[in-house]
């Protein structure tokens, strides 16, 4: 185990003066909420390993970017959370790298699992530096769980591939007729319900998963074959929350009584699947896409947020590093999440052509 990774173990918990973000923080409707608290959320690095020290620089830069900011937040979160995707496909040099990166944060992390996380060595070097797969805490009065939701059917992860590469490399791709969706699978279904059997119903609720808990576009693996059923252990909640990774870009949807929202990727953004290939999407209307001029510029819609807890909801504030930050929160009058400042059509950023 490197130093670093030691340190990683070793500082989990541990918080640190800040000093001031260079860039403006956004309060939002904090009223009398004496529990109201931040944390700040990165996810999907991607570290790719090349050769020997040698890995993909665009993407262990965004990390390392990701990590400094947080560090500087002001007020200070009460922890991080990294959604997944850390590696890209899954090795120990990407993973040990990715960790050696995390390191550095100053806060409790939290971590979920990606498929290119998981699918080399089904898990096991990933939970060798960072513990269980699926899991709960309580945080001033709120109730969080973690899942791993890109498990799949067992056939196709252990009969499947004559190698664990290949395995690999067919779950990274998208479009591509040999994947399979992802599930959660029975096991964590009957632990979440014992789970969550055991907090209130007006205790607000976050679940961090990587994929959407939701159904929004298969071929890219946008969704959860099980969605309908987590929704629904979900139901009783006064407040439910989802946040996940996996999607690279901003997504929010209502679905009955549980928010839903996306987070960026600090490696690259991937374009709304609907202007991609004329894609079937279920993307929920009031989603409003980014300004983009470019849904392939490989910056301007990376980024990491940091989240307010706020009257048991998830506001999120996007920090994109080569483009506008934007605010999604949860509008109390209308049920449901919103951008902040909606940008009409003819206020956005014209699409560029490159071909
Ligand atoms: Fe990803
Ligand atoms: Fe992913």
């Amino acid at each position: 185990m490197t130093t670093n990774r030691r340190k990683f173990l070793r500082t989990a918990g541990a918080g640190l003066a800040a000093a001031t973000l260079p860039m403006s923080m956004v309060r939002l409707s904090f009223a009398d909420q004496t529990d109201d608290f931040t944390f700040a959320y990165i996810s999907d690095a991607h570290i790719q390993h090349i050769k020997g020290n040698e890995f993909v620089r665009n993407w262990d830069r965004g990390l390392i970017r990701a990590v400094a900011e947080a560090n500087l937040l002001e007020p200070k979160p009460d922890f991080v959370v990294f959604g997944g995707d850390l590696a890209q496909l899954g090795t120990k040099e990407e993973l040990d790298h990715g960790a050696d990166i995390l390191s550095a944060l100053k806060y409790r992390t939290y971590t979920v699992m990606g498929e290119h996380d998981y699918y080399l060595d089904l898990g096991e070097y990933w939970s060798a530096l960072f513990g269980p797969q699926s899991y709960s805490f309580d945080h001033k009065g709120v109730h969080f769980i973690v899942l791993n939701s890109i498990l799949t059917y067992d056939e196709w992860t252990f009969d499947r591939w004559p190698t664990a590469e290949q395995r690999m490399n067919e779950m990274a791709g998208l479009d591509n007729p040999n994947g399979s969706p992802f599930m959660v699978g029975s096991k964590q279904l009957k632990w979440l319900k014992k789970d969550l059997g055991k907090v209130g119903n007006d205790t607000p609720v976050v679940v961090f998963s990587h994929s959407p808990l939701q159904k929004i576009y298969k071929g890219w693996n946008f969704w959860t074959e099980e969605a309908e059923q987590i929704q629904s252990l979900l139901k009783p909640f006064k407040s439910a929350n989802v946040i996940y990774g996996h999607v690279h870009q901003i997504q929010y949807n209502q679905i009955e009584n549980i928010a839903f929202t996306s987070v960026m990727a600090t490696a690259w953004p991937w374009p709304y699947p609907a202007t991609y290939a004329q894609a079937e999407s279920y993307l929920p209307v009031l989603t409003v896409p980014m300004n983009r001029a470019d849904p392939f510029n490989e910056r301007d819609a990376t980024g990491w947020q940091f989240v307010n807890m706020n009257t048991g909801r998830t506001d999120l504030n996007f920090n994109l590093y080569d483009n506008t930050n934007r605010t999604v929160a949860f509008n109390h009058e209308t049920g449901r999440p919103e951008d902040v400042s909606y940008q009409p059509e003819s206020a956005r950023i014209p699409p560029q052509r490159h071909y």
